[in-house]
């Protein structure tokens, strides 16, 4: 098991490389939840993610001989970007297997960091074994995402940081993925604080976690489905398992609308860009999916910023959904001159303003002397939605919500 030494000694591994992101009270979420609520803010860290702790960590405790071997691993994501940036700073040779269909930008971006990126698989498991066969072929050292004791203990310097910067802290709230991060921040807080509460937090559609802890033993999901691209494991680690059975209090999951809600909240109202693993233990917090009493100081960890510009699209409408900030619409009118302008007086003097109308009398959908209408609109909130809807309705038109 980890040492809370090992991650005293990976602090001084990572000082060079990494950053100690910022630690901030936030007045919204504490009066939104009437918790003392201080959000870790990793999403500052270089390459966007906290991965750069634990792969700095991990190479700086190779032999010479292996460093000069180079290092290969295999990620879609923010561990692509991590090792690349570590082993360049090392000065250590590092080639990344991606899945061919990883988005352009994260190849573009690992590349930057001074990696070889080698486009292999169509999945992460298919680009892992090709890896692994340059690992046997180069006598490369594989850097694993999350089962490696030295991974976890660079990813545990956020425990230290966030003991030093909130001594006051009672809660910690961490996402987990393979269970890397949370094995080395609860290895840290437990063994220095162990009366602080160590959270997990896993999405709905990928709860390895808490299904394993459910069962007493590790469990590989058959899929898994969220928009938490970071998050999306099958299972945790056999090592990571082991801390999380010993330091973590409680797991608990929220849903892909809570991460959406979420990820808009940090937008608009804390104007800091997260990723949906980076969100979920803010999630955690809001939907309340844990105990926590008025005024405990609770820190969410907000693990990374690398949100694809689609991914985030998609989510800031779903975020707008969720609230009741954007609402689409499918009515019928009778095809005669002034109906549509009779359907919109109710809009006008309901405050509801358009984004997009479409009015089509091609539609096979209604009768032939009648119109389909769709029509998406900007809201301000689920009152203004209700009153809204009900007005067209007492007015007798027949309305489909389509989101
Ligand atoms: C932003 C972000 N948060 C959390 C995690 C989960 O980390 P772990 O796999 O160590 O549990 C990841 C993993 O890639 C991540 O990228």
């Amino acid at each position: 098991m980890l040492e809370r030494s090992d991650i005293l000694d990976a602090r001084e591994r990572v000082r060079d490389t990494s950053r100690r992101t910022p630690l901030e009270y936030s007045h919204t979420y504490s009066s939104m939840t009437g918790a003392d609520v201080h959000l870790k803010l990793e999403t500052f860290q270089r390459t966007g993610s906290f991965k750069i702790r634990g792969a700095t960590n991990r190479i700086a405790t190779l032999s010479e001989e292996q460093k000069a071997a180079g290092v290969v691993t295999a990620s879609a994501g923010n561990h692509a970007q991590g090792v690349a940036l570590a082993a360049t700073r090392a000065g250590v040779d590092a080639k990344i297997v991606m899945p061919e269909y990883a988005p352009i930008a994260k190849v573009k971006a690992t590349r930057s960091y001074g990696a070889e990126v080698v486009l292999s698989g169509t999945d992460y498991n298919e680009a892992a074994e090709r890896a692994h066969e340059i690992e046997r072929e180069e006598g490369r050292t594989y850097v694993h995402a999350f089962d490696d004791e030295m991974v976890m203990a660079g990813q545990g310097t956020l425990g230290l940081e966030i003991l030093e910067d909130c001594p006051e802290v009672e809660t910690v709230v961490v996402p987990i993925g393979g269970g890397g991060l949370i094995s080395g921040v609860a290895t840290a807080i437990k063994e220095q604080r162990p009366d602080v509460r160590v959270i997990g937090v896993q999405a709905d559609g990928a709860s390895s976690a808490a299904k394993s802890l459910e069962k007493g033993q590790r469990i590989t999901l058959d899929g898994v489905d969220t928009i938490a691209d970071g998050i999306a494991t099958r299972s945790v680690g056999e090592h990571t398992f082991d801390h999380i059975e010993e330091y973590v209090d409680e797991v608990v999951t929220v849903s892909d609308p809570e991460i959406a809600v979420t990820i808009t909240y940090l937008l608009e109202r804390s104007k800091t860009v997260v990723e949906g693993a980076g969100a979920v233990p803010l999630a955690a917090l809001l939907f309340e999916t844990f105990d926590y009493d008025e005024d405990e100081t609770i820190v969410p960890l907000l693990s990374g910023g690398n949100i694809d510009l689609n991914t985030l699209t998609n989510v800031v409408v779903r975020g707008l959904v969720e609230t009741g900030r954007y609402l689409k619409i499918r009515t019928v009118l009778t095809d005669e001159p002034g109906a549509l302008e009779k359907l919109l007086e109710i809009f006008t003097e309901h405050r509801a303003n358009i984004y997009a109308i479409h009015h089509d009398r091609t539609s096979r959908d209604v009768e032939m002397n009648d119109t389909e209408v769709e029509i998406e609109l900007e809201m301000r909130g689920p009152d203004h939605v209700d009153a809204f809807l009900e007005a067209l309705r007492e007015a007798g038109y027949e309305v489909d919500v389509l989101v």
